[in-house]
């Protein structure tokens, strides 16, 4: 295993992975001087206060909400007894998600940094970790800027149009922190470096091909505990869908003179998706995808992430009927994946590109580099994610500004980049300008569309047309599968008004119903997503009260309006 390795951490006879989640000290500034006083933190940060890993910062410490950093974290802890010597073992830290940017010391030695909020990172320690007590320093730095993905303090003429304070280009707080868990992780030096899983259709059943990257040695495979060999055939009942998320245990093991070396077990599900002209085809059957664009979003947790919260979630649009989730507008965090893939909902997973421009008078280059950084992102969401049998499509953006020479021509390249990466799931990106020049490098049309609310506000009685001519316009240009990746409208919880009128719960209902309708009678749609599952926060704007989007079918603590109510009773009539 070297830092590097996607392989996600897990513990077994050659593996350990450590949890360091809990109470870490924390500091806000630039330079919060470190308690040895020489600056490699080996004696940890000086005057931290207690906070709690995952979270953010921002919403967990009293007046701390507009901070983005840099702030400091420190946390201290002993390896596990039978760590030393390491004898042919790598240790590393493991970051599940540093937002936006983290360098990283243990005992006062630097094990490097990553940039970019919503993916994991790993950092080698294997000179810096000691028997007895370490102390991990890291640095998080979430401040906004135009060089980065997603970018800040955007030129009004970049943007929608919309002024946030603070200044980001997108609708959603940008919470700073430790956001997912972290890791220490040990595993065998010359071991198992990937295990890359893709599916193919074959007749009514499906292959699965297991390429395994390792060190020299025999590996063998199981499936359920029954040796394979690849490419290996399943029948159609072993699929994973919706209806029946089926989940296979393979287990990858190295051997070398016949001694066990390494392992690596994968609970996975095998299933094929495709575009068929203007169908999506899971497993070879048409396939309608109902359900949200999702934040990772609580209160005082802010953007850090539990098991709990996301089995809330995920198990509540299986009790309304829905199938599907857009993770908006970054990847998601691991765990929550575990979950769509054994709950059989589907996700389309999103990099943290949301906001893009591509302005060509640009002295700094932040053009350039906010290109680099979205490809990196997606290279790195594709490596964490490409054996999971819950995501079906790769999202490449969020509403880029498309009206720059240069626009068409980076989505192109981002969504080229995908398909080089995983040529096995349909790539698009999510747009609210499906007429400008890009989306014919999508494989679907990925449409955000808000008749009833941005346009014609107040108007149900004509949104429905809107969205139907909308929709056939975009169809006959494109001739693609379209997903409606948004819609919808904001409702003041407890809002109420006969008739509807705009933020009550009764006008988001009756409008979401009413374009569902339109929806659903084209057969090209092949998907839904409701604006949004939940309230989330957002930046101060005039637009949003209380700093929060209220366009969520739950309020931000979960708790249903009208709107749920009304998708239970569409989506499943039978137990609505
Ligand atoms: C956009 C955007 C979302 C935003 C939504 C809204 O389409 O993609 O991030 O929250 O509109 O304004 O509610």
């Amino acid at each position: 295993m070297s830092a590097a390795s996607p392989l996600r951490p897990q513990t077994n006879a050659c593996r350990l992975a450590v949890d360091l989640s809990g109470t870490w000290l924390f500091r806000l500034g630039d330079d919060v001087g470190d308690d040895s006083g020489d600056g490699d933190w080996h004696g940890g940060i000086a005057g931290g206060i207690p906070v709690g890993v995952p979270g953010s910062w921002n919403d967990q410490v009293p007046g701390a909400r507009d901070e983005l950093g840099p702030a400091w974290y420190e946390r201290r802890f002993e390896p596990p007894p039978g760590t030393f010597p390491l004898a042919g073992r790598e240790a590393a830290i493991r970051f599940g998600s540093a937002s936006y940017a983290a360098s990283v010391w243990l005992n006062g030695q630097f094990l490097g940094g990553h940039e970019g909020g919503q993916l994991p990172f790993a950092l080698d320690c294997s000179g810096a970790l000691r028997d007895g007590e370490n102390v991990l320093v890291v640095q998080v730095d979430g401040r906004l800027a135009r060089d980065r993905v997603p970018p800040g303090l955007v030129p009004p003429g970049d943007t929608h149009g919309r002024v946030f304070h603070p200044d980001v280009s997108y609708d959603f707080f940008p919470f700073a922190g430790l956001h997912r868990r972290v890791e220490l992780v040990l595993a065998p030096r010359d071991g198992i470096r990937d295990v890359r899983l893709e599916t193919t259709a074959d007749d009514a059943g499906a292959l699965l091909s297991v390429r395994v990257d390792a060190a020299d040695g025999d590996v063998t495979l199981t499936l359920d505990g029954a040796p394979i060999a690849s490419p290996h055939r399943v029948d159609a009942s072993a699929l994973w869908s919706p209806a029946s998320p089926r989940l296979h245990l393979l287990e990858v093991e190295l051997r070398r003179d016949g001694v066990l070396a390494d392992r690596y077990a994968l609970r996975t599900g095998i299933r094929t998706v495709a575009v068929a002209g203007d169908q999506l085809l899971l497993n070879g059957a048409p396939v309608r995808l109902r359900g949200f664009g999702r934040h990772e979003d609580f209160a005082v947790l802010g953007r850090g992430t539990t098991p709990a919260l996301a089995a809330r979630d995920l198990l509540l649009m299986r009790q309304l009927g829905a199938n599907s989730f857009r993770t908006a507008h970054y990847p998601c965090d691991e765990e929550t994946l575990d979950i769509a893939d054994r709950l059989g909902l589907m996700v389309i997973a999103e990099t943290p590109a949301v906001g893009l421009y591509f302005g060509d008078d640009d002295p700094d280059g932040d053009t350039a580099r906010r290109q680099e950084l979205a490809l990196g992102s997606l290279a790195e969401l594709i490596a964490r994610d490409r054996n999971r049998a819950c995501v079906i499509a790769w999202s490449v953006a969020n509403e880029p500004r498309m009206d720059y020479p240069g626009a068409a021509a980076a989505l192109r390249e981002l969504c080229d980049r995908a398909r080089a990466l995983d040529g096995s799931r349909p790539v698009s990106y999510a747009t609210d300008l499906p007429d400008a020049a890009g989306v014919e490098a999508a494989d679907i049309v990925f449409l955000n569309s808000y008749p009833g609310w941005y346009r014609y506000p107040g108007r149900l009685d004509v949104a429905e047309s809107v969205l139907g001519d909308t929709l056939d316009r975009v169809y006959r240009r494109h001739g693609k599968p379209v997903i409606l990746t948004e819609f919808g409208a904001d409702a003041m919880p407890g809002s109420h008004a006969d008739p509807p009128s705009m933020w009550t719960e009764e006008y988001q209902a009756e409008l979401i119903e009413r374009l569902l309708r339109v929806a659903d009678r084209r057969s090209y749609v092949a998907g839904t997503h409701v604006w949004a599952f939940a309230d989330f926060a957002t930046a101060q704007a005039d637009h949003r009260p209380q700093s929060v989007n209220f366009k969520g079918v739950f309020t931000r603590d979960r708790r249903p309006k009208l709107a749920a109510r009304r998708l239970r009773e569409l989506w499943q009539p039978a137990d609505a």
